[in-house]
């Protein structure tokens, strides 16, 4: 089924507004809710979040007033999207139940972005960070389990396995090995270019989630442990935001955010369950389809460039919210022991001893690492980790033992159980 936002008349801009009432939206059912609508919730709203940051910074780089008016005109207009999304999480959940949704949304909808994607570099980006947002998953499951007694998997189901992933300590590198060469846009695919808007989205909000609710927790192993995972999200950011063409004007990058809204409310209303949300959704993408041809015209207007040139013709495959344990398993077992070397990546055991990585990790951790701390005290109090382990043993070996904390030794030990060829060169691009 191809759709073409191009193509479509949506609603026009002016008559986008709506009352409290209606954004004052039902949230949905906490207890019975499908995760993935809510994986969807937190995944959107992290969208709208970036539309409308995107926009403020277009405005205050531009001095033309009639732009300024039309940006403002539909940015109200993606805030009121934006609350009634977000609005549609439970006041029932507490703060931790909904990081833990976060993580959900980071695990599945990377894995899915992942083996979707065409160019292998950014395919490499996202295994990378996919198992880094995999421990976290696991990190809060286990503070979850420490402070309230409760399961993870009451929220996110048996969709994803919650295990280690990369230890949560490696993922401190130095800032300017973060940062990643550049996506051409003019060659790449359509289907890499909405796969880089919406992870930079998603970890952005992310990251905007933990710098406001990570000193919400009384407990100071609670601060820590979201200090520190706080961290690795600015990280994710920079690695992710990167990848975009830094080349695209002010009026492009307008017409992509909104191409991007439509594609991500098309992706979303074909799968969701809860027929109330799907249907706001669908009213959502017919207003993004009418700011689409806002943006689209102002394009023409002061840059004389038809925007269809650059945009394909129908909408790329929909991204898709489902399990992924397999392919998760099979990214752990392949590349838990690589880390970031320049632009590329590299396994642990070859960076060089005196590589600022580990000059880094040394400011850092000290003799406090939280992530070690939290696995460390569950497994006090219950004489094992929390997992929800679905899929059989570990894949790497060394993490096997529900009674020991998984370390980067662990990482290290894992070189033994590699082939020749992946024990030496990462099998990257
Ligand atoms: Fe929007
Ligand atoms: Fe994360
Ligand atoms: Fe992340
Ligand atoms: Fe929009």
């Amino acid at each position: 089924m191809s759709f073409n936002p191009l193509a479509e008349k949506g609603i026009p801009v002016e008559q986008q507004f709506r009352s409290w009432k209606m954004l004052n939206v039902k949230p949905y059912d906490a207890r019975n809710v499908d995760p993935y609508t809510r994986t969807r919730v937190i995944c959107m709203n992290g969208i709208e979040v970036e539309s409308i940051m995107f926009s403020h910074q277009f405005a205050r780089h531009c001095g033309d007033m009639d732009v300024r008016r039309k940006l403002a005109m539909a940015r109200a207009v993606e805030q009121q999207q934006q609350k009634a999304v977000n609005w549609l999480i439970p006041g029932e959940e507490s703060t931790l139940e909904v990081t833990l949704g976060y993580e959900q949304v980071a695990v599945d909808l990377t894995a899915w972005l992942a083996r979707t994607e065409p160019d292998p570099k950014v395919r490499m980006a996202l295994e990378f960070a996919l198992l880094e947002d995999f421990d976290h998953l696991y990190m809060y499951a286990n503070l979850y389990d420490l402070l309230e007694g409760k399961k993870a998997e009451q929220i996110t189901h048996d969709l994803t396995e919650i295990i280690p992933g990369r230890p949560t300590a490696l993922h401190h590198r130095p800032p300017q090995d973060r940062v990643l060469e550049p996506v051409d846009f003019k060659v790449a695919d359509p289907l890499s270019m909405m796969h880089i808007m919406t992870i930079v989205a998603a970890e952005q909000q992310t990251m905007n989630f933990y710098m406001n609710v990570g000193n919400r927790p009384t407990e100071p192993l609670a601060r820590a442990l979201y200090l520190e995972i706080a961290q690795v999200e600015e990280e994710h950011v920079t690695h992710y935001e990167s990848l975009i063409d830094p080349s695209k004007s002010w009026f492009e990058r307008n017409v992509m955010h909104q191409y991007h809204e439509c594609y991500m409310y098309y992706s979303f209303m074909i799968h969701e369950s809860v027929p109330y949300i799907k249907d706001i959704w669908e009213l959502h993408l017919q207003q993004e389809i009418g700011q689409l041809h806002v943006a689209c015209d102002l394009m023409k207007q002061h840059e004389r460039k038809d925007p269809a040139e650059m945009l394909p013709a129908e909408l790329p495959e929909p991204i898709k919210f489902q399990e992924n344990k397999d392919f998760v398993r099979e990214v752990l077992a392949k590349q838990v022991h690589l880390e970031k070397s320049g632009a590329g990546y590299k396994p642990i055991w070859d960076l060089p001893a005196d590589a600022s990585f580990h000059d880094f990790q040394r400011i850092l951790h000290g003799d406090f690492v939280p992530s070690y701390e939290t696995i460390g005290k569950n497994i006090e109090k219950n004489g094992k980790d929390y997992r929800l382990q679905t899929e059989g043993e570990h894949p790497v070996k060394a993490f096997r033992d529900r009674d020991a904390v998984p370390r980067a030794e662990g990482v290290i030990a894992h070189r033994d159980d590699l082939s020749g060829k992946a024990k030496s060169e990462a099998e990257v691009v």
